[in-house]
């Protein structure tokens, strides 16, 4: 029996090879590798797609976080607002500037930041916050808007899980006053190496990181404030556009594939991600919640079905950060999920046959709990 594998990267770019290959050969034949034509031009295209005003490609996801609370005025020893149920990027990208991460819990329903939990920790220092979209499920941005109204502080999405995301009809990523993508080859909408972009509404952000990416010059050889080297590169660029085009298919047939495991869990020992109203979610996982996660998962993987659990430990708990965050000991929904949850393999190139065999285990072990 062949493993389905929990994400495969691989036939992604086979099911858009033709496309891929004609935008690497039209890269490898300008001459042009660093910074030029196919970055400015899917720059445009996100934006446009995102409905933003300005996108600036650089190397990584984290690499735009950090890039971006920047650009919007976080500077050393400022707090930043975020969750510990994600990623360690976003974490990592707030201490890589020399600012403090403060730690909120996420609601159950969205498993993103609470708004509830954001007022009590505010302080003097606090200058940002920085909700992530987990999963490709929208955080409640409504009610986070108003909390940084309230109290003047700057949002930067972390959508490295969500291209394509919405809230009432709008994309995520075009609600903060800047936002982070990653294009890790997994994502959404993957490259095939590292990748990331900063989108915002503010020219003057967005020229802000076009300056800090490339060393902080303003021109070539020049460096108004000291920057980074975190360039988005011409190939890859190149292959982001040969995808973009297809991404919103991509998305809806994500979450047709959810509907299906949807359909096939009839029993209450497994909680399907909740529809969360006005939202339609990327489904970059789709990641159910199990008392009995761990027999679970032994039983999907003798069934020969991949799965992995996003994040076996919450930021706070993992060596690097125990013990030293603010907020960390008033983290209960983010620490009862982390014991629950379990991603199954969810993406656009999964064949009809792999998912009938989920769908197929899925109802199997469904009977054998209601018995
Ligand atoms: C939520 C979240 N934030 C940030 C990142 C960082 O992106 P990258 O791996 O491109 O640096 C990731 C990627 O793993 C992520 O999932």
């Amino acid at each position: 029996m062949s493993v389905i594998p929990l994400a495969n990267p691989k036939a992604q770019y086979l099911s858009r090879k033709k496309e891929i290959d004609a935008a690497i050969t039209r890269t490898l034949e300008s001459g042009w590798y660093i910074l030029g034509q196919e970055v400015e031009r899917f720059e445009k295209e996100f934006a446009a797609f995102l409905g933003a005003e300005c996108c600036v490609g650089v190397g990584n996801g984290t690499d735009a976080l950090a890039l971006a609370m920047q650009a919007v005025g976080v500077v050393t020893g400022d707090e930043v607002i975020t969750v510990s149920n994600s990623a360690v990027a976003t974490i990592a990208a707030i201490e890589q500037i020399g600012a403090v991460p403060v730690l909120a819990d996420v609601e159950p329903q969205t498993r993103c930041l609470d708004p509830q939990h954001i007022e009590h920790l505010v302080t003097s220092r606090t200058k940002a916050i920085v909700p992530v979209h987990l999963f490709g499920q929208p955080a409640p941005m409504e009610d986070i808007i108003v909390l940084a109204r309230k109290f003047g502080l700057k949002i930067v999405e972390d959508c490295a899980q969500a291209h394509g995301a919405e809230i009432q009809g709008k994309k995520v990523g075009s609600f903060g006053d800047a936002a982070a993508f990653s294009f890790y080859p997994t994502k959404n909408l993957g490259a095939l190496g590292d990748g990331g972009a900063v989108v915002t509404h503010s020219h003057d952000v967005a020229d802000a990181v076009r300056e800090a990416r490339e060393y902080g010059w303003t021109t070539r050889y020049v460096s108004r404030k000291p920057g980074v080297n975190s360039r988005l590169d011409e190939i890859q660029a190149a292959i982001l556009r040969a995808k973009l085009p297809y991404l919103d298919v991509a998305n809806a047939q994500r979450r047709d594939i959810a509907q299906r495991y949807e359909a096939s869990i009839t029993s209450h020992t497994i909680v399907s991600p909740r529809k969360i109203s006005g939202t339609v979610s990327g489904m970059h996982l789709f990641v159910v919640e199990c008392e009995a996660r761990d027999r679970l998962r032994e039983f999907l993987g003798k069934e020969g079905i991949g799965t992995a659990i996003h994040y076996p430990m919450p930021v706070h708990k993992q060596p690097a950060y125990s013990g030293r965050l603010r907020g960390q000991d008033r983290l209960p929904c983010t620490e009862t999920l982390s014991e629950k949850i379990l991603s199954l393999p969810m993406y656009p190139e999964l064949t009809e046959g792999q998912v009938e065999r989920i769908c197929t285990a899925l109802q199997k072990w469904c009977r054998n709990e209601e018995r």
